[in-house]
């Protein structure tokens, strides 16, 4: 039988012909392309959209974030500075996370900088990936305040999304010059996902038509540069898992992109973990039954059936492709802060006869509640970003990548002035016992700076809680 990947190779195209543009290197970019999918007929074509960008590519390491590692290697010396060193060129993504990011600011040089750095990193034929991240809706981050964004849920802030910061982004993507890199668009993190399930709340239900207006307008102005890969954030399993949130999730996804110009030839796919730490796998759960009690009714899972984001994935698919996308659609998987290692990593499924304690001691993610979402205290680095990983064909996975770049902020553990429009949310104090957490206390790092700043410490505890460990 032909394996899951199998199937999608020979799946029939999806995209839109890539716009024909002369480069010197073609014919070799195209001999060596993952899964061409649409053939570029005329000679001196670009590369022919793939199905999935990362097969058979190297991905953008960001030496603005290297940097910070190495720095952080060199104050820390020893065995940890080693492991720090041993994953200082990794790739992640670059945000463009407010209109200033275009240019470049203080968090970092200009979309321009980045992906002339990429052609630089691009190796003879080997196609690079380059991961950027789109995030500057109106009203954004409506449920939360570390990341709230610097335009207002208005039709003013919604046309200077489009003009100031879209159109300014495409303007830079669609110089010729880089068109034979494979831009990868993370679409918008959180956004969607809380119309689904915070759509009662006042900020949500005002920022609601500008986040599905913003994202199609983003969708479609991407798919015109051609060779960008746009994947949709898709939150994470113990946010959307539950099939009454996963099944409208499925749907407002489908609308829309249902109501972009390309329909469902504008995205690539979807991507989850990104503003989450939810561990990929966890090995010692299964949604079975402990005695009579179905596992997933414990505390900790609340009914919600996907422990892991390998079952987020897998079950999200289905979902999509029953509400009309093609089965070629591909995921990836956040995996920069998903580990869960370290000496309080269980080495085995529990004995308890007891529900709760069963999951408490079997599972791997250590937190106290799955919505525990701001740097996390006992989380490490995952899995490192890779193409195509095997073991998991049911979430048809075309990377694990690290969109968050480990150790930056989540958000800030008090209230630090600023012009960014972040603010503090009580999530991020450790002192604080949430009622979104069913009264316990946020687990958040203390002493944590604004959302997107480098965290030293937290570094440190990602580095010694990697899972897999740094070095096997
Ligand atoms: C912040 C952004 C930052 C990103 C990556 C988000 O939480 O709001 O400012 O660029 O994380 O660290």
């Amino acid at each position: 039988m032909r394996s899951a990947w199998e199937r999608r190779k020979g799946a029939p195209a999806r995209g839109r012909r890539h716009r024909g543009r002369t480069t010197a290197t073609t014919a070799a970019v195209v001999a060596l392309a993952a899964a061409p999918l649409t053939a570029a007929t005329s000679a001196g074509a670009a590369e022919p959209r793939v199905d999935n960008p990362f097969a058979g590519a190297d991905q953008y390491v960001n030496a603005y974030w290297s940097e910070n590692v190495t720095a952080a290697a060199d104050r820390a010396g020893g065995a940890l500075g080693d492991s720090m060193r041993a994953v200082a060129n990794e790739p992640t993504a670059v945000w463009m996370d407010r209109i200033s990011a275009i240019e470049g600011n203080a968090d970092g040089p200009g979309l321009r900088t980045h992906l002339d750095a990429a052609l630089a990193q691009q190796q003879g034929d080997t196609p690079l990936v380059f991961n950027v991240v789109i995030y500057d809706l109106p009203g954004r981050d409506c449920y939360a305040l570390a990341s709230n964004g610097e335009l207002p849920a208005t039709d003013e802030g919604m046309q200077r999304y489009e003009t100031e910061y879209i159109d300014a982004i495409v303007e830079i993507l669609d110089d010729p010059a880089y068109e034979d890199l494979r831009i990868v668009a993370t679409i918008e993190p959180d956004s969607l996902p809380n119309l689904v399930t915070n759509a009662s709340e006042p900020l949500c239900q005002q920022a609601a038509p500008y986040y599905r207006e913003g994202v199609a307008y983003a969708l479609d102005r991407l798919h015109d540069v051609g060779n960008v890969y746009s994947y949709i954030d898709a939150a994470h399993a113990g946010w959307l898992g539950w099939p009454n949130n996963a099944q409208p999730a499925a749907q407002l996804f489908a609308d829309v992109v249902g109501s972009t110009e390309a329909g469902f030839d504008s995205v690539a796919g979807f991507v989850t973990n990104t503003a989450n730490s939810t561990p990929l796998a966890e090995p010692f759960l299964e949604d079975t039954q402990l005695g009579s009690t179905p596992v997933r009714s414990a505390s900790f899972y609340e009914w919600n059936a996907d422990f892991d984001e390998t079952d987020w994935t897998a079950h999200l698919y289905d979902l999509l492709v029953a509400e009309g996308f093609p089965s070629s659609i591909g995921m990836l998987i956040d995996t920069s802060r998903n580990g869960w290692g370290g000496p309080d990593r269980p080495t085995a499924e529990s004995t308890s006869t007891a529900l709760d304690t069963y999951v408490d001691e079997s599972r791997v993610d250590r937190r106290n509640h799955r919505g525990a979402w701001c740097n996390p205290d006992g989380a490490g680095l995952g899995e490192r970003p890779q193409a195509t990983p095997a073991g998991y064909p049911e979430s048809h996975l075309d990377a694990f990548v690290w969109v968050k770049p480990p150790g930056e902020s989540d958000g800030s553990s008090e209230e630090i002035p600023n012009d960014e429009g972040k603010h503090f949310d009580q999530m991020c104090d450790p002192t604080f016992a949430s009622p979104k957490l069913g009264g316990r206390l946020t687990g958040a790092l203390p002493d944590a700076p604004l959302s997107g700043k480098w965290f030293e410490t937290q570094f440190q505890m990602l580095v010694t809680n990697a899972y897999p460990a740094i070095g096997d």
